[in-house]
């Protein structure tokens, strides 16, 4: 296998873009990322696309050829991916291993999700698709109710507080204010979150992600090409992927992500590091929950101490790690497909030093853990510059 590095990158802005459709903001992040890499369009050679639903969102499928089309770099081969919101993800991982593999030197992948067009009952269903729709959505179980399960129980089994989890939101909601990228770029308190509208108890407004539109994109290069194009590549140290049940009932623990602790440990023993390497991790904060149960399972800090990690502030910016300086899904946005894009996006950033207000000093090694559904996958990228 040969080394694989990030070589540009782009984000178009992220939130409620009603001005804009599923194709300019494919164009904004996209030309951003082949303009700041160097690499000319007639170079590129294959294309991922990283996409949950555009069909619900959007009444847009064939998303692989559309992309293409709308980027002028048909003939190329180009597919879409779609693995819930760890589509874009999974699609940074097909290009990994497409030049990895020596049959491909230089790849675009995008992510993207136009979310708003439709109203959000209809949204809350398409994105419970990701889940059992048999015995979870059709009863009646969102995703803020299946997290909201992991939440109940994290709480009785390790004593986790509800404001420990406002806090989650607060530090992203910081970071956030830090991103002209982001959706949210407002402070907010822990008193504000606590007091937000419940939307699946015991999760407020402020402890969820919102519905987001946005595009992330990076270009690819194998080892032979990347310090043609930088003198700062990124490589991808570790790439690795894991599945679980669809279904909450059928996992062995509410408490953890099976297929996050699997995927982490291949990434983590490919790149030759440990957790408690990484300097910078973007992980899915889909659900304040989520981001707690991410540092634990990622191995950065016990089982059942996340709560209290987050409380005694290790994991805010320049602190013991830094976790989601990009505002994360809560503060940043969380257009489902592009969100495992915009997290190698942000890591580049970090590990090349051009992250402005928000930039982690000494950021050398970098992890992005990208989720989809209620964990039925998980996919972990370690980065190094
Ligand atoms: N965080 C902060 N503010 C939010 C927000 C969020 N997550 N969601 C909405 N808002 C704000 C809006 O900007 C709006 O503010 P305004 O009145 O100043 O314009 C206000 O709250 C009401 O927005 P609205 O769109 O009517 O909210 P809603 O009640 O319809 O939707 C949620 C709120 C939480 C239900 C929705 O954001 C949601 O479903 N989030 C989860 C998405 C999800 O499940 N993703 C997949 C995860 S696996």
């Amino acid at each position: 296998m040969r080394n694989v590095a990030v070589v540009g990158y782009g984000l178009s802005k992220f939130g409620e873009r009603w001005e804009a459709g599923l194709k300019e903001l494919v164009s904004e992040a996209a030309v951003a990322a082949i303009n700041a890499s160097g690499v000319e369009p007639k170079q590129i050679q294959c294309l991922f696309t990283g996409a949950m639903s555009s069909g619900r969102f959007a009444n847009q499928e064939h998303l692989g050829a559309l992309v293409a089309d709308q980027l002028g770099l048909t003939p190329i081969p180009s597919v879409r991916v779609e693995a819930a919101c760890a589509s874009g993800g999974v699609a940074v991982r097909q290009a990994y291993l497409a030049l990895a593999s020596g049959a491909y030197d230089l790849a675009l992948v995008v992510g993207v999700e136009k979310m708003t067009d439709i109203d959000v009952g209809h949204a809350t269903t398409t994105l419970g698709t990701a889940g059992d729709y048999e015995w979870e959505v059709f009863h009646g179980a969102t995703f803020p109710a299946l997290y909201a399960m992991m939440a109940r129980r994290h709480m009785h089994d390790f004593g986790t507080k509800e404001e420990q989890m406002a806090m989650v939101s607060v530090k992203n909601h910081s970071n956030g204010s830090k991103n002209k990228f982001a959706q949210f770029q407002n402070l907010i308190t822990v008193d504000a979150v606590l007091n937000s509208s419940v939307v699946a108890s015991p999760l407020k407004l402020l402890d969820c992600s919102p519905i987001t539109d946005g595009a992330a994109a990076i270009v690819m290069a194998s080892e032979n090409l990347a310090r043609k194009f930088t003198d700062a590549p990124v490589w991808i140290a570790g790439s690795a992927q894991a599945s679980d049940t669809l279904a909450l009932h059928d996992r062995e623990s509410l408490t953890s992500l099976k297929a996050t602790k699997v995927a982490a440990e291949y990434a983590y023993k490919q790149a030759n590091v440990r957790p408690n390497d990484i300097k910078v991790a973007e992980v899915h904060d889909c659900f304040s929950i989520a981001e707690i149960l991410a540092i634990e399972d990622l191995g950065f800090f016990n089982k059942g101490y996340g709560g209290k990690a987050v409380e005694e502030g290790e994991t805010q910016l320049n602190s013991k790690i830094s976790v989601n300086s990009s505002g994360g899904l809560k503060a940043c946005g969380h257009p489902v497909g592009a969100t495992g894009v915009k997290q190698i996006v942000e890591l580049t950033m970090q590990l090349r030093n051009e992250a402005g207000a928000r930039q982690v000093s000494n950021a050398d090694i970098g992890l992005a853990h990208n989720v989809g559904g209620s964990g039925a996958t998980a996919v972990v990228h370690v980065l190094r510059r």
